[in-house]
């Protein structure tokens, strides 16, 4: 019998990997013969480390989490497997828990159907696919200026009219001007944004959906970084009442659920529509009509195996440790300077500075961005190892 907590207990110990002060990177030429062993445990060596800059208490840079070690042990669950659902009936064991994943994260969200994709830029894309179907005689999608660049990019991919509206000085839709918009000219679809990626504002979800219903248009709503607050009740409002009335959603659990890339879903209401009527004659079932081909648990097994052992409640509490650090971040840079902070529900912390921060960017510790085209410095609580009190360390020189 498989000795899955020894199993577990060893990845993770490979996940604990120090951070070498010097990454040796040496380059190793794709050449007929294999290269030695010693030159390429080297590389893997360099390469884990690193990988390791998302494991410090210090890293706020970017959207990337550290994989736990039960997120690991699924994702060489799925190497293991390396089945194919375009073929469900071969794998039944696969094909229920990929079900059984979907069924739980459409009842989070309020949605009826789903299928996992490789990202949330497919996610965006494949929603205005829909949408597109769904209402065929219009073009018009409004999403606001704060909305991922992957909405601009299936707009042009689609050739749908994006047509932004400003934000308010939350970051949030300005819900006066997508009303003006809306009566200017109808909507084909309206993209709301929960949880922005540059501030991670929540545009409010209810006037979007109701704006969306009064138009007969489609709602597709960005959930890709703050889906994660769904599980935390204190964070019910920011959905709001009407989350099920929404056309389709998307969120990613390779974000603040740390789940090996890619791991992500995309939620609708009705079942999607086909293109064209598809037909596989090698398949036994016809193909989904959703964008993906071949795939395997990779999208899922780590979430699975990681909810299966650990619970929900671990999940619970990953996604709220970082809120938490970053709400602590936020009091603590407002009592220790005047540098305006702009806070979010979500995690993320931008402040503005004269001081030149690029050695702490350098880091890792924070990154750049712009919100209103003013600059800033930004802090992504996405670990539950990231700790307000480390960041502030490393600002004290500078105050
Ligand atoms: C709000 C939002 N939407 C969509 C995306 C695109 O997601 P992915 O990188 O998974 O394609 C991102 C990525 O950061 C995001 O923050």
């Amino acid at each position: 019998m498989i000795n899955l907590d020894q199993i577990v207990n060893t990845l993770g110990q490979l996940n604990q990997f120090k951070l070498s002060d010097e990454i040796p990177s040496s380059f190793i030429k794709l050449k007929e013969q294999g290269t030695n062993q010693a030159t390429l445990a080297a590389k893997v060596h360099s390469l884990i480390a690193e990988g390791q800059l998302h494991n410090q208490s210090t890293w706020a840079a970017h959207m990337t989490a550290n994989v736990s070690p039960q997120s690991l042990f699924g994702q060489i669950l799925s190497s293991l497997h390396n089945g194919n659902l375009l073929s469900p009936e071969l794998y039944p064991v696969l094909a229920s828990i990929e079900q059984q994943v979907i069924s739980w994260l459409c009842q989070l969200f309020e949605q009826q159907y789903g299928h996992f994709t490789a990202g949330s830029s497919y996610g965006n894309l494949e929603a205005l696919w829909q949408a597109k179907q769904a209402n065929p005689h219009t073009r018009i999608v409004y999403a606001s200026n704060a909305a991922h660049y992957s909405v601009k990019k299936a707009c042009q991919i689609l050739d749908l009219d994006l047509r932004t509206i400003p934000f308010n000085s939350a970051s949030q839709m300005n819900i006066e001007n997508l009303h003006s918009a809306c009566l200017a000219a109808t909507p084909m679809a309206i993209v709301a944004t929960a949880g922005t990626s540059t501030a991670g504002a929540f545009d409010s979800l209810d006037d979007c959906i109701l704006l969306a219903q009064k138009y007969q248009a489609w709602c597709h709503i960005d959930a890709a970084w703050g889906g994660s607050l769904r599980l935390l009740p204190e964070c019910d409002q920011l959905f709001g009442k009407y989350l099920a009335k929404a056309d389709s959603l998307c969120f990613d659990p390779h974000k603040v659920w740390a789940q090996p890339k890619p791991s992500s879903i995309l939620l609708y209401q009705q079942p999607m529509r086909p293109m064209m009527s598809i037909d596989a004659d090698y398949l036994q079932q016809s193909p989904s009509a959703s964008l993906t081909g071949s795939r395997g648990g990779e999208a899922f097994l780590p979430l699975w195996f990681s909810i299966a052992s650990l619970g929900v409640k671990a999940l619970r509490e990953q996604s709220r440790l970082p809120i938490v650090q970053a709400q602590r971040f936020s009091e603590q840079l407002a009592d220790r300077t005047t540098w305006p902070v702009h806070t979010s529900p979500s995690g993320i912390v931008c402040f503005e500075t004269q001081k030149d921060l690029a050695h702490l960017v350098k880091l890792g510790i924070f990154s750049q961005a712009k919100i209103a085209h003013k600059d800033v410095y930004r802090a992504v609580f996405i670990s539950s190892l990231v700790r307000s009190e480390e960041l502030i360390s490393h600002l004290e020189p500078y105050f």
